[in-house]
């Protein structure tokens, strides 16, 4: 808006000639909490720690919404501790006390209280009362103009044991004005027709603008799905989410929308109403397969979040890859099973949802896939299955005529126990199915190999980590045979991973074999298996790999070949991209071989040969080049996606960018491939593997480098294919 100056004379001689204000008194704080200790304030209990907390704590959602670095939080000890937090008497001086509140909503227990000789005069409470709801704290105002002059003590109460049983408090202040306190939290609630084949939802990235809120659909009292999701306060979505209703087999019923849990910000309301019934063709675009932050080689869904690969295996002629996913944002949660096939491990297809959650209550965590050759679970030979963690539930099993529909077995959950993902295989031997699975809870075999105190300093919750075994003839009735811990409990930790290979001495086998027990970190350990129990003779062996987590391998892939898959775990790009639609992507496929080494066998990571059905071009070919050659050729032709061969002179640790990502590494000679966001480095012929992601500002400075001094033996660079179908055509899949 521009006023003219008429206007501006007359607002200024308007308000020259207005009484002049009160002079404004200077606002009083009487707490920031930002020292490391309470000073003068008095705690009882556990609840209130030792000092104010640094934002979330252990265990807790997110935090957000005070002021400065530390607030008072409650949640130490978790919702269990109980305890008071009081201030030093001061005088009201003011006409306003402000403050930030947020927590459990439970009067008298979960409070802030103010109090005038000893009696309560104000109070306030946080919004929360079931599940979900949010940690954001919230302004408060009290007008505590009767009490002019009086003194007063602020306490801050937690009496409250279960869910919510918190409370957050920051920044009080005394105020001549009122804080802006924003419109009390409200349930919203709308009839849906549905008269398409998906549900859009409006979603807000992180930041300031997302309001996390639980959605309920219901189908008059039954609860037809329900999820989390940030929706957009300014009514303005970063980009919608197509979500499939036709399996609910709700078409041409009218459902409820419902926000589930604690009332919610009423500016959530204009994104509430913008959730509609509708195609997925109104609101995905076929850019969304060639966006610059989405990698161009690298398997992700089509919009969303993924985690972990799951249900890794060979099939009928078919590679299925199916993954954690959520269809409603770009960071972790509503774990569904996304699903792609391949006939050749680079040509893909994007298939349905292969696992819905029961809501974020019962949400299909990571597991292994596995196909029943011999009819054992009596459902016919050749049966594809799934074994998944239903989190509500336990232990999962789901099964597929078609590769495509999975229905789950009457007998789910299988296993119960305090564990996740579960891995099942065949053992031949002894003619039964085998489970590795994470456990986490004490048993005899965490008391046999007791936690070592440097894991303990570094992973003090995994005391009980361990993997457990299970085995079945039947598919249908599980029996535990025992489990493997170590004292490096980061080496068990999560998405086990169990198979035999044959043990290579320059390349050719040697008649050997080891049992392979590999976790989520890439630690792993070499042994024997009898169907019961590992025993291993070395190990941990491995490391981080950097970017790379949770990886799994298939089973019953041809040949005996070991393919490995991980996730590659990607920063998120919003300060360049506010509007990005996914994030994170799995790995490529690689094979595990085991090598003879004067140490004992380990094992090497080979892209799989299939991947060289991706290059599209040979961009650059030489030899024996100095650092600056080599620079000028990748400057000219690395950029994402691509492949670079390279082979150094000498021997050593190697100093390389490639397209503004750290490419180096220690060895001789390794393939490196470059795509938008991540950059996997094969050195020394599998034995080391490497993952980076690509920072923000190499999106702005792509450039690419050789160390000086070094000298290249040889280079080679091709251009990689994209496995998505180009801008303008039509999606595969769809
Ligand atoms: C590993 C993991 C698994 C779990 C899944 C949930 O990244 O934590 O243990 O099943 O992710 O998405």
């Amino acid at each position: 808006m521009s006023l003219s100056p008429a206007l501006i004379a007359l607002l200024t001689c308007a308000w020259a000639a207005a009484p002049a204000p009160a002079a404004e008194r200077p606002d009083v704080v009487v707490a920031d909490f930002e020292a490391a200790d309470y000073g003068d304030w008095t705690t009882t209990g556990e609840a209130f720690g030792d000092g104010p907390a640094a934002g979330t704590l252990p265990g807790q959602m997110q935090v957000d919404g005070f002021e400065g670095r530390r607030l008072v939080n409650s949640f130490h000890g978790g919702d269990g501790a109980v305890g008071t937090l009081t201030s030093p008497p001061f005088e009201l001086s003011r006409n306003h006390v402000n403050l930030l509140v947020g927590g459990g909503g439970y009067e008298g227990e979960t409070c802030v209280n103010l109090r005038v000789d000893g009696e309560v005069v104000r109070t306030a409470v946080g919004p929360n009362l079931r599940p979900g709801g949010s940690e954001r704290l919230r302004p408060r105002t009290w007008d505590v103009r009767e009490y002019a002059g009086r003194t007063a003590r602020i306490e801050i109460v937690d009496a409250h044991r279960g869910g919510w049983g918190h409370v957050n408090v920051d920044q009080i202040t005394l105020s001549d004005t009122a804080a802006d306190v924003p419109p009390p939290p409200v349930t919203l609630e709308r009839p849906l027709l549905v008269d398409g084949s998906h549900l859009l939802v409006p979603i807000a990235n992180p930041g300031p603008d997302a309001e996390a809120v639980r959605l309920g659909l219901f189908d008059g009292d039954r609860v037809v799905q329900s999820f989390n999701v940030a929706l957009p306060l300014d009514g303005d979505p970063n980009w919608t989410a197509a979500y499939p209703l036709g399996p609910f087999d709700v078409a041409g019923k009218t459902l409820t929308l419902k926000t589930l849990g604690s009332p919610v910000n009423p500016q959530t309301a204009a994104a509430f109403d913008r959730i509609a019934v509708g195609s997925a063709d109104r609101v995905l675009e076929p850019a969304d397969w060639t966006r610059p932050y989405r990698n161009a080689f690298h398997l992700a869904p089509r919009r969303g979040w993924n985690n972990d690969p799951n249900g890794l295996v060979y099939h009928d002629g078919l590679w299925h890859v199916f993954y954690q996913y959520n269809p409603f944002g770009i960071e972790w949660g509503n774990m569904h099973w996304g699903h792609y096939t391949s006939p050749d491990l680079t040509t893909w297809t994007e298939r349905p949802i292969a696992l819905f959650q029961n809501g974020p209550g019962d949400a299909m965590f990571s597991g292994g896939g596995f196909v029943d050759a011999r009819n054992t679970a009596g459902l016919g030979a050749g049966r594809l299955f799934v074994a998944f963690t239903s989190t509500g539930r336990g232990e999962c099993l789901a099964h597929s005529a078609d590769g495509v529909a999975f229905t789950e077995l009457p007998e789910n959950p299988v296993v119960t126990h305090s564990g996740r993902d579960p891995k099942i295989f065949r053992h031949a031997p002894t003619d039964r199915w085998v489970m590795a699975v994470y456990e986490q809870e004490e048993t005899a075999e965490t008391r046999a190999v007791p936690q070592s105190a440097e894991s303990a300093a570094r992973e003090a919750d995994l005391k009980t980590a361990q993997i457990a075994f299970y085995r079945s003839a039947d598919l249908r009735t599980w029996e535990r045979t025992g489990a493997f811990t170590h004292p490096d409990r980061r080496s068990v930790f999560e998405c086990p991973e169990l198979f035999e290979l044959p043990v290579l001495k320059d390349g050719e086998p040697t008649g050997e074999t080891r049992w392979v027990l590999y976790g989520a970190q890439n630690r792993y350990f070499l042994g024997t298996f009898d169907g019961e129990t590992f025993t291993a003779e070395s190990g941990p062996h491995g490391d981080a790999h950097g970017a790379f987590y949770a990886a799994q391998t298939f089973n019953n892939a041809p040949d005996g070949r070991r393919i490995q898959i991980g996730w590659l775990r990607t920063p998120l790009y919003l300060e360049r991209f506010p509007n990005q639609t996914v994030n994170q992507c799995l790995s490529l496929p690689h094979e595990l071989t085991l090598h003879a080494t004067p140490d004992g066998p380990r094992l090497r990571f080979t892209p799989v040969a299939e991947l060289t059905n991706l290059r599209n071009d040979l961009r650059f070919e030489g030899e024996d080049l100095s650092a600056d050659e080599a620079t000028a050729a990748l400057t000219a032709a690395a950029g994402a996606p691509s492949e670079t061969l390279i082979t150094f002179a000498e021997a050593g640790r190697h100093t390389l960018t490639i397209d503004g990502v750290d490419a180096s590494f220690e060895g001789t000679s390794a393939r490196i491939f470059t795509d938008r966001t991540v950059t996997e480095i094969y050195a020394d012929d599998g034995r080391r593997l490497t993952v980076r992601t690509r920072p923000d500002s190499a999106f702005e400075d792509p450039a690419s480098r050789v160390a000086a001094g070094e000298r290249v033996a040889s280079l080679r660079v091709y251009g990689l294919a994209s496995i998505w179908p180009p801008a303008g055509s039509s999606p595969a899949g769809d």
